[in-house]
């Protein structure tokens, strides 16, 4: 199978121009100025963006977590991915207490097989080095394409680990060159105010914020720093939602420490005044960290647009209003964390930040695939758009306009976060590896398209051979 795209403006991090694709096979096999090619397949693309398929590197699809299970499983949130210009994401594989890594690779990979619409990865969590797996198990999972460790600081009871995990991985990442993630709150400090508010008989959603003041976030992304810097490891800070938080990253890349940190989409636009809400519609915006005093948005507008934070994310992790959120209706502290947005994630940072003069349309694609893609192990297979790379594209149309809503986007959620915002710019087609996986509003691909894919380790390149057949 062979497909043309002629005529699209070519936007990569570092490039801006008009030209045309050649897709053989999979991979992106010709760019140029006006190729006379036959193709089984073209597409025109006059007038429309030509991009990068997007890289979501924080996702949790079919997750176990807050005494419920996400609502979207591998298919319903892969599906939704696509539609929003998504072609690959890295999800999380949550250890269970008391349980090998391998153990809950083989669980999490059950749950993906034949199900997948686009390209995935997966990073590991760990949450118990005493009972389950093993230093050694851990040391081997880049072997296998798992190059990023991840870990909670927060989460008391649950997922959190103590220093004393952190530091150890800590220390095994930087044998093995695997990529250490952190959630950076102070559990501990969190877990005595969530504990002294419902004493007090504060039950209503505004207390998940109030209960985790952006000083928590701060003291353990410092933290987190800080013991990187000592076991010698690369560091990067998943879902930054304050200033707090961006100051030591700030103050570490400043320095040239090896830290890296990401925001997600809703950090830029929901703030601690939705979680006031009546009617328990706040519950819908009760996700970890939380929503902040409007003030930090611009912080984390400067700070992607000034490479402090290198990536944004959608933090998919997305629970039904209905039956779900509801369960902590009359306890904040039962509501499950989490939110939807791994559809809406590209047109919002186009509408906001490049519409909005922000960022700039290459600083988008940086933030969105390139980065990503580099930070993950995948460049440059994935990530741009060049020869040899897998043919994960995004026609978009700039001037398409769209009102996001629940009603039209293909997660299962019943409610979107950015509901009835206005965009104008849109995904029209989505390629993977060369298959048309979106057209005129259509799924046109069936689940079973995407694959697994090997990561290579923190820095180095993914080498071709790394994609693998089956899950
Ligand atoms: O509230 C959130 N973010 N839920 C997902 C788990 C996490 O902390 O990323
Ligand atoms: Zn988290
Ligand atoms: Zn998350």
């Amino acid at each position: 199978m062979s497909v043309l795209i002629k005529g699209g403006r070519v936007i990569t991090a570092a490039d801006d121009y008009v030209g045309d694709v050649f897709v053989d096979g999979e991979r992106i096999s010709l760019i140029g100025e006006s190729l006379d090619l036959a193709a089984d397949r073209v597409i025109d693309a006059t007038g429309k963006y030509l991009l990068p398929g997007c890289i979501d590197p924080h996702t949790h699809l079919d997750m176990p977590f807050g005494g419920t299970v996400t609502c979207d499983d591998v298919e319903s949130g892969q599906t939704s991915a696509a539609f929003g210009g998504t072609t690959c994401h890295v999800d999380f594989v949550i250890q269970p207490k008391g349980a090998t890594f391998a153990e809950a690779l083989d669980d999490w990979r059950s749950k993906a097989n034949g199900k997948q619409v686009i390209d995935m990865g997966y990073h590991m969590a760990v949450t118990d080095l005493k009972d389950g797996g093993s230093l050694e198990e851990l040391a081997g999972l880049p072997d296998q394409g798992v190059t990023s460790y991840k870990l909670f600081m927060a989460y008391k009871g649950a997922l959190m680990v103590d220093d004393e995990t952190l530091f150890k991985t800590m220390e095994v990442a930087a044998d093995t060159g695997a990529l250490v993630m952190v959630h950076a709150e102070n559990g501990d400090a969190i877990d005595v105010l969530v504990k002294k508010a419902l004493a007090e008989g504060h039950t209503e959603p505004h207390w998940h914020a109030l209960t985790r003041p952006p000083e928590t976030e701060g003291e353990a992304t410092n933290r987190a720093i800080q013991l990187a810097r000592v076991a010698g490891c690369a560091l990067y800070v998943v879902h930054v939602s304050c200033k707090e938080s961006v100051e030591p990253i700030a103050l570490a890349r400043d320095k040239g420490w090896n830290v890296w940190g990401e925001t997600c989409t809703q950090y830029f636009f929901v703030d601690y005044t939705f979680l006031e809400r009546p009617n328990f519609e706040g519950g819908k915006y009760v996700y970890t960290p939380p929503p902040r005093a409007k003030a930090n948005q611009d912080v984390l507008w400067n700070a992607v647009r000034t490479d402090i934070l290198s990536a944004i994310s959608t933090d998919h992790c997305a629970f039904l209003w209905d039956g779900q959120k509801t369960m902590g209706r009359d306890d904040f502290s039962k509501i499950p964390n989490g939110g939807p947005g791994i559809e809406n994630r590209l047109q919002m940072i186009h509408e906001f930040g490049v519409r909005g003069g922000r960022i700039s349309l290459n600083r988008m694609v940086e933030l969105l695939c390139t980065n990503p893609a580099k930070l993950f192990g995948l460049y440059p297979r994935k990530g741009t758009i060049a020869v040899g790379s897998d043919a994960d594209m995004v026609v978009f149309d700039p001037a398409k306009k769209v009102t996001i809503s629940a009603r039209t986007h293909h997660s299962r959620c019943d409610y979107n976060l950015f509901e009835g915002t206005e965009v104008t710019g849109s995904p029209e087609v989505v390629l993977l590896r060369g298959n048309v996986l979106v057209e005129n509003g259509d799924l046109v691909a069936s689940a079973g398209v995407g694959q697994f894919v090997k990561r290579a380790r923190f820095g180095q390149e993914l080498k071709p051979e790394r994609v693998t057949a089956a899950a």
